[in-house]
């Protein structure tokens, strides 16, 4: 799966891309990630790539061209047509169904905001998806990209050793869920135990132990969830 991250501040992702499993996601050819920054797209003298908004008020504007003309470019980098997807605070929330959906896609051209926010015929010219990582406002879409990068690559065949499966996450499985309680040694810590069916080697009893955990888990922390609110395949049912 390929990445193409447009930015003012590529050097953001350099800690984040280096480590851990997206290193090693990128050392084995699953996922290729790659950082442009849209300044170079400026026509200015100073390669200013941000503007007064018309009619006034606080802030800059990120300007249409370089937004624009970075994306054509890049799509033009590989054969593949990437999705285009914008950080915003205004997009759609995201969610691991939506994770999910951005997962089957070949390759990715997300679009990092900064300033007061895109000159509006950005989103009327590249018609992006518009995504938000939540009901806050960050400096910059440069997390808001990393948190989808890391939340994507999870569901990249081979990314994960199937010990590690996402299957089990959070929020997988067709009931979306939270995960329940887990334990690992030792048996006893400070007077507290492990639930002795854990240790039980009953494989279905342990099935059974762990769905009900994970339901009442949910049903105390996010009801909503039960309920449908964030779960419209529940809320149809
Ligand atoms: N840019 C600024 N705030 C954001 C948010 N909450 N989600 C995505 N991009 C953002």
């Amino acid at each position: 799966m390929r990445f193409d991250i447009l930015t003012l501040f590529p050097d953001i992702f350099s800690g984040y891309l280096s480590q851990s499993l997206l290193k090693k996601a990128q050392d084995r050819g699953l996922v290729q990630v790659h950082l442009h920054n849209f300044r170079h797209w400026s026509w200015d003298r100073d390669r200013r790539v941000d503007d007064r908004p018309y009619g006034g008020g606080p802030g800059m504007v990120l300007r249409v061209e370089p937004v624009v003309e970075c994306v054509e470019d890049v799509q033009a980098m590989a054969p593949e047509p990437g999705h285009v997807v914008l950080l915003t605070p205004q997009g759609e929330r995201l969610t691991q169904e939506l994770v999910e959906q951005l997962a089957s896609r070949r390759r990715l051209i997300l679009v990092c905001g900064r300033y007061e926010g895109f000159d509006e015929r950005v989103r009327q010219i590249l018609r992006p998806q518009e995504i938000s990582i939540g009901d806050y406002v960050l400096n910059g879409g440069e997390v808001a990209a990393m948190v989808v990068v890391d939340a994507v690559i999870r569901l990249v065949p081979g990314v994960l050793g199937d010990e590690d499966s996402s299957s089990q996450d959070s929020f997988s499985g067709p009931q979306r869920l939270l995960e329940g309680p887990q334990y690992t040694r030792p048996r006893e810590y400070r007077g507290l135990r492990v639930p002795e069916v854990l240790l039980s080697g009953d494989h279905e009893a342990i099935r059974r132990w762990r769905e009900e955990q994970a339901r009442k888990r949910t049903e105390k922390r996010r009801p909503d969830l039960l309920r449908g609110v964030d779960n419209p395949r529940e809320a149809e049912a």
